[in-house]
């Protein structure tokens, strides 16, 4: 009967205690998340915001900003003054490590300048509260987000609150020059974009990219920060993605950030950076005229385009083909 006894308490004790080790292994999974959310914030809100204006009347503007990262005693933005209008599309280039990425950062507050001040519409950006801020600003880094989710989530991850049949998940993905290609898959926009699960897709750097496009024009934002947006497209898609692009942004205003020319000479404005100082302004026509670094890096690249044409003039290709088919 003891033995008896025995045995029921504990065949009836053993799910208590596997679910007790449960708890302790899920609660550990959930210490990493709640640390997270404890990480304290290295912008503050202000006490008193104001709304960030609907829509900018006179627009972005960068005032004598001075900049180095926390932690660092290099200073990585000098003196920087720019504009950015309502509608108009801004490129940014410069050498790696000029500080252009720096920059969009500031833009979105992730920090905040040493000096000099960003307002919207002559108000310091310090004024607004940062998820109101960040809820006008549109941005895609060149170290974007791949999300093992499906294609539809992947985009809504840029706006959460809309329904998943919200027309604007495809307006979006057909900006970003993705929709022919989800349209195909056989669970369509509800392709899990991963291999790792059963009937997932893995997708093309390229078509990350185009991905995180959309997942930015889904939003209804009213600056549109693109940290080398194309740097990944196939020349077909390039063309076609800019051809659309002043369409899709009528209205709003863009910061593009690009080393291919052939993007940046479409800009309304060209800001060129060299270690931290703006160096020059203007459009592109300017820019070569005042043949100075913009000028120079143009002239580079176009000659490379040049060399592969003359190559091609001087009957190369013949000869080539007839190298493989020996
Ligand atoms: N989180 C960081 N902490 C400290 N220094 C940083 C940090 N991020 C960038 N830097 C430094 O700031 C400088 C500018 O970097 P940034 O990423 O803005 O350059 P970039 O112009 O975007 O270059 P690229 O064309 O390669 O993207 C670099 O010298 C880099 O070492
Ligand atoms: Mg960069």
């Amino acid at each position: 009967m003891y033995f008896g006894a025995f045995q029921v308490a504990i065949s009836s004790l053993r799910p208590t205690l596997s679910g007790l080790a449960k708890l302790y292994e899920n609660n550990l999974f959930l210490s990493t998340l709640y640390e997270f959310l404890n990480v304290p914030k290295s912008v503050p809100d202000p006490l008193h915001p104001m709304a960030v204006p609907r829509p900018w009347r006179s627009g972005l503007r960068v005032e004598n900003l001075s900049f180095h990262y926390p932690g660092t005693d290099r200073p990585i933005l000098h003196d920087i003054v720019m504009t950015i209008r309502p509608g108009e599309i801004v490129a940014l280039v410069g050498r790696n490590g000029s500080g252009k990425t720096t920059l969009t950062k500031l833009l979105c507050r992730l920090y905040d300048p040493d000096t000099g001040q960003i307002t919207i519409d002559g108000t310091d950006l310090r004024n607004f509260k940062i998820e109101d801020l960040r809820g006008e600003i549109s941005v895609v880094y060149q170290d974007f987000g791949r999300y093992h989710m499906t294609a539809r989530e992947n985009i809504m991850l840029g706006r959460p609150d809309i329904a998943p049949d919200d027309p604007s998940i495809v307006q979006a993905a057909q900006w970003a020059g993705i929709h022919d290609y989800l349209i195909r898959l056989p669970k369509g926009y509800d392709t899990v974009m991963s291999r790792t699960f059963a009937d997932g897709e893995e997708l093309s750097i390229g078509q990350w990219q185009k991905l995180a496009l959309a997942r930015a024009f889904v939003r209804d934002s009213q600056l549109i920060l693109l940290d080398e947006p194309t740097s990944s497209f196939d020349a077909t898609a390039e063309f076609e993605f800019f051809e659309k692009f002043r369409e899709m942004a009528r209205g709003r205003s863009a910061l593009i950030i690009s080393h291919r020319f052939s993007t940046v000479r479409l800009a309304d404005r060209i800001y060129v950076l060299d270690a931290g100082h703006l160096i020059e302004q203007g459009n592109h026509e300017e820019l070569l005229a005042l043949d100075g670094v913009y000028a120079d890096l143009y002239r580079q690249q176009a000659s490379y385009y040049q060399d592969e044409s003359q190559s091609v003039n001087n009957n190369n290709i013949p000869a080539l083909s007839t190298a493989f088919s020996k």
